[in-house]
């Protein structure tokens, strides 16, 4: 690679923040192509794409056979020496596709690039949305890992890792071949799923409503004894709007408006296992990525991955309520540009949690993890097992081993879902991370809280929601007098003051 093609990429494009934009004067047509063969002609689009690459022997060649495996041709090319480290080169790519091969181009690029920019020619007199202002403030990722800073993004974090529309020799559809076929199907509905699109209901079949109500049934039998009270509060509720029932296996869509409605929460097909990074990456945004397919029908109680039986009778439930989801929410966040060791420890958390949790209410045990409220065995076998059930200590617990094919050897448990959140929030401050950073439910965007400014401009919103909680304590102080406002005082206290005090003290000391 050489830096000849400095001087001309500067021409073109210009560092907005972390971004890249094309000049208003740029010499390239900024007009849409049509592909000049064959009668159904589709819409191609220009598209710089721009992307940072180690300098390591083959690494051009492998990226650039993205392009080539998606039929994509290149229209121009050029390298320069990155302005951030010696060791890497910037490469800009002209490309003319169809919209939907980008985001499959994002995809392949991402396993061999360290960072990458698309920019599209815009017809003229198109508006350009503002960005959100976290975006717009340079932000230079280093060698941290890359992870979607809005939410469309997650597009592009869509890494399968286990089944899909493949299954393993030991899995028990393996030699079906209708199953499989069936499979291949949810596959695509999720390989062509985009952000913001509503999710395509399935016409399932006789057989596969008869698996679902075989587990439906046994499992409902428990959950009155064993499932904790934040679960069944809503039930009613996923019966009433969801079609909760034996014979009908609810739709991922109806779902998906029923917690957006709850919790700010949506759901995202997807064909198998995701990678735990781009599993947490979705949280963070409020994503749960949900499968969409069922177990093989000739034993309906085992599955050696998720299938809809776990997502929906173990997760929906909890993700209705407001404090669970918050939890889950923020593991998403701590794992946002963290280390691949970091990024296994909360992994391992979120297993022995939101899959594996119990919590203790009324001093007796009950279960949340959706692992256990979708297995009749495995449920039992937890409950009873009083000597392998351990307070929760994410610092212990993330080195707990995850056992995938068998009984897990150790069970966690808090008093509240509270408790996880306080215990997490301080295991995730010793993430290696030289920023924090928060979900703008706004903008649906990440900001990345990295320099003063952006910090003075959090702090300015969240004076504005403390004036609306103090007046509102006001108001009902004078007209309730079973408002405990010792105890409101306090919780406020711990939860803004103590905390910030501390990091306000030893700045000051510095
Ligand atoms: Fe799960």
């Amino acid at each position: 690679m050489s830096a000849s093609g400095k001087s001309l990429l500067g021409l073109w494009l210009y560092r907005s923040g972390e971004d890249w934009a094309v000049k208003e004067d740029c010499p390239i047509p900024t007009i849409k192509a049509k592909q000049s063969s064959g009668e159904d002609r589709q819409e191609l689009e220009r598209v710089s794409i721009t992307f940072t690459l180690k300098n390591q022997v083959g690494s051009l060649v492998r990226a650039l056979q993205s392009f080539q495996d998606l039929g994509v041709n290149l229209l121009h090319i050029e390298s320069r020496i990155s302005d951030r480290f010696n060791n890497e080169s910037d490469i800009l790519v002209d490309v003319e596709c169809e919209p939907r091969k980008l985001e499959q181009i994002g995809i392949l690029l991402r396993r061999e690039v360290q960072t990458m920019v698309f920019v599209k020619y815009k017809e003229q007199n198109e508006f350009t949305p503002p960005a959100p202002l976290s975006s717009t403030t340079s932000f230079d990722y280093g060698e941290m890992p890359w992870f979607p800073r809005k939410i469309f993004e997650l597009d592009n974090a869509q890494h399968v890792l286990m089944y899909g529309s493949e299954l393993d020799a030991d899995h028990p559809g393996f030699k079906d071949a209708i199953y499989r076929k069936r499979r291949e199907q949810f596959s695509q509905i999720a390989r062509n799923y985009r952000c913001g699109q509503p999710i395509p209901k399935v016409q399932y079949t006789l057989e596969e409503i008869k698996t679902w109500g075989t587990v439906f049934n046994e499992l409902h039998k428990l959950y009155v004894k064993h499932a904790c009270k934040e679960y069944l509060e809503n039930w009613p509720e996923l019966v009433k709007y969801c079609g909760y029932k034996e014979d009908n296996i609810p739709q991922l869509q109806d779902l998906n408006v029923y917690l957006k409605r709850k919790t700010g929460f949506q759901l995202r097909p997807v064909a198998g296992y995701l990678s735990p990074r781009d599993f947490l990456s979705g949280l963070a945004f409020r994503v749960f990525h949900c499968t969409q397919y069922i177990r093989h029908s000739s034993d309906p109680f085992y599955t050696p991955e998720p299938d809809c039986c776990h997502e929906l009778l173990g997760h929906m439930p909890l993700l209705a309520n407001p404090s669970f989801a918050q939890f889950s929410q923020e593991l998403g966040l701590a794992s946002l540009g963290a280390s691949d060791d970091d990024v296994e420890k909360l992994a391992t958390l979120y297993f022995f949690t939101v899959e594996f949790g119990l919590c203790k209410q009324d001093g007796e045990m009950k279960v949340y993890g959706a692992g256990l409220l979708s297995s009749v065995a495995e449920l039992r076998h937890a409950i009873s097992s009083t000597d392998k059930i351990h307070r929760f200590d994410p610092d212990v617990t993330c080195k707990q081993e995850c056992i995938i094919t068998a009984y897990q050897n150790a069970y966690w448990y808090t008093d509240t879902f509270e408790e996880a959140k306080e215990k997490m929030r301080k295991f995730a401050e010793q993430i290696q991370r030289p920023f924090g950073v928060r979900y703008n439910p706004y903008t649906q965007s990440i900001e990345v809280l990295s320099n003063a400014r952006k910090i003075s401009d959090l702090v300015s919103e969240l004076r504005g929601d403390i004036c609306i909680i103090n007046a509102a304590l006001k108001k009902i102080g004078m007209r309730d007098s079973s408002l405990d406002l010792a105890d409101l005082a306090q919780y406020l206290r711990s939860g803004l003051n103590s905390d910030c005090q501390e990091t306000i003290d030893a700045i000051s000391e510095d």
